[in-house]
């Protein structure tokens, strides 16, 4: 008996080397490409210049995503890419109805389970409110990422061909997922909340005060930090629920800023103004009766600041509890705008509006 239990041990032993070495010579068979979608919406990183000499005077929204996407032809190294044209405007000419629309199209990709990620391309003027609203409004954990250039394709030294094999590689990596909307830009990963163009002729203009979340050099993304504000999946408010946006208008503070700027917003009916204030959110003595008039008719008060960074403290320059007035946080006046509108679709009462600017 002893004798047949070592014969059977060692054919035992015998396959299940076999069966290992076989594996270690059989490499093994390469990862799946993920299948990511780039919707292309216009913008400089679709745009053409008469020289190359011309990096900053060129016509915007020209080059159609086919062109794009043939235009780097090492993106087929990261992923089975696929385009499709959703606009082919210049950022600046976006529509709250334009916002919508995408916001409807992105969710639609994301729910395909044969889509591993959304690269968007876009005009870098709004292209901080489009990467805002999208984190707001889209529910999934897939990589939702939103690229322009600085500069044309046509121009000396110009950044949209690796800002988009970059953006398809942030888009393309599991661990860029549940992170909610990302900007990729000169090699950052920034937070699509709370990063914003703070340079208007540079290739480095995007970054936030709080800082990158990580870089993608090479194709590989490194991250040093995650969001920790609401988004996606985390969200409250859902684009599949939003079919129009109610109208915010943004007033910019300055000296002798008059009154007739909040006046006109109130009549054209707007339903929250942001103040852009001096400082942190200040309300010029004159123009304070005008703001609490306007609460009274209805139009929600928010106070911002011109000011780029820091983030603006309820009760410091104005009586806001008195006055049932919100303060925006962290958040400059075109983001607090974007959450504004979307906050107006769920609640009116100030107490919900603030928790809102303190959680997203
Ligand atoms: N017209 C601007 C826009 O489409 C050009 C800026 C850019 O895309 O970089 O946002």
């Amino acid at each position: 008996m002893h004798t047949l239990h070592r014969l059977i041990n060692s054919v035992a032993m015998a396959s299940l080397f076999t069966a290992l070495s076989a594996c270690a010579q059989t490499p093994a068979a390469p990862a799946a490409k993920a299948n990511i979608v780039v919707l292309a919406t216009g913008g400089t990183i679709a745009g053409a210049g008469a020289s190359a000499a011309n990096s900053a005077t060129y016509q915007a929204a020209k080059v159609p995503v086919e062109k794009l996407i043939a235009g780097v032809p090492e993106l087929a190294d990261l992923a089975n890419v696929r385009g499709a044209q959703v606009f082919q405007i210049a950022s600046e000419s976006f529509t709250n109805e334009k916002l919508v629309t995408l916001g409807k199209r992105v969710a639609a990709l994301a729910k395909d389970p044969g889509v591993d990620g959304i690269v968007i391309t876009h005009g870098t003027d709004t292209l901080e409110e489009t990467s805002f609203f999208l984190t707001l409004v889209v529910r999934t954990d897939k990589p939702i990422v939103v690229v322009g250039s600085m500069r044309p394709g046509t121009a000396m030294s110009a950044d949209g061909t690796l800002n988009l094999y970059d953006a398809v590689a942030v888009a393309a990596d599991k661990s860029s997922r549940g992170k909610g909307a990302l900007i990729v830009m000169n090699d950052d990963i920034l937070s699509g909340r709370d990063a914003g163009k703070r340079i208007n002729i540079k290739t480095n203009a995007f970054s936030s005060q709080w800082g990158a979340l990580g870089s993608v050099v090479e194709g590989k993304t490194y991250w040093f930090r995650a969001p920790v504000k609401r988004h996606t999946m985390a969200s409250e408010f859902d684009i599949e629920k939003i079919d129009t946006l109610p109208m915010v208008a943004i007033v910019y503070g300055s000296g002798e800023m008059g009154t007739f700027a909040a006046e006109a917003a109130g009549k054209a009916g707007a339903k929250a103004i942001i103040h852009a204030g001096t400082g942190n959110g200040s309300v010029p003595n004159y123009g304070v009766d005008t703001l609490k008039a306007l609460r009274a008719q209805g139009v929600h008060i928010i106070r911002s600041a011109r000011v780029q960074d820091g983030f603006v403290l309820r009760n410091s320059e104005q009586p806001d509890d008195k006055y049932d007035w919100v303060v925006a946080h962290d958040l400059n006046p075109q983001k607090a705008k974007i959450l504004a509108a979307l906050a107006l679709t769920k609640t009116r009462d100030t107490k919900e509006l603030q928790r809102i600017f303190w959680e997203y």
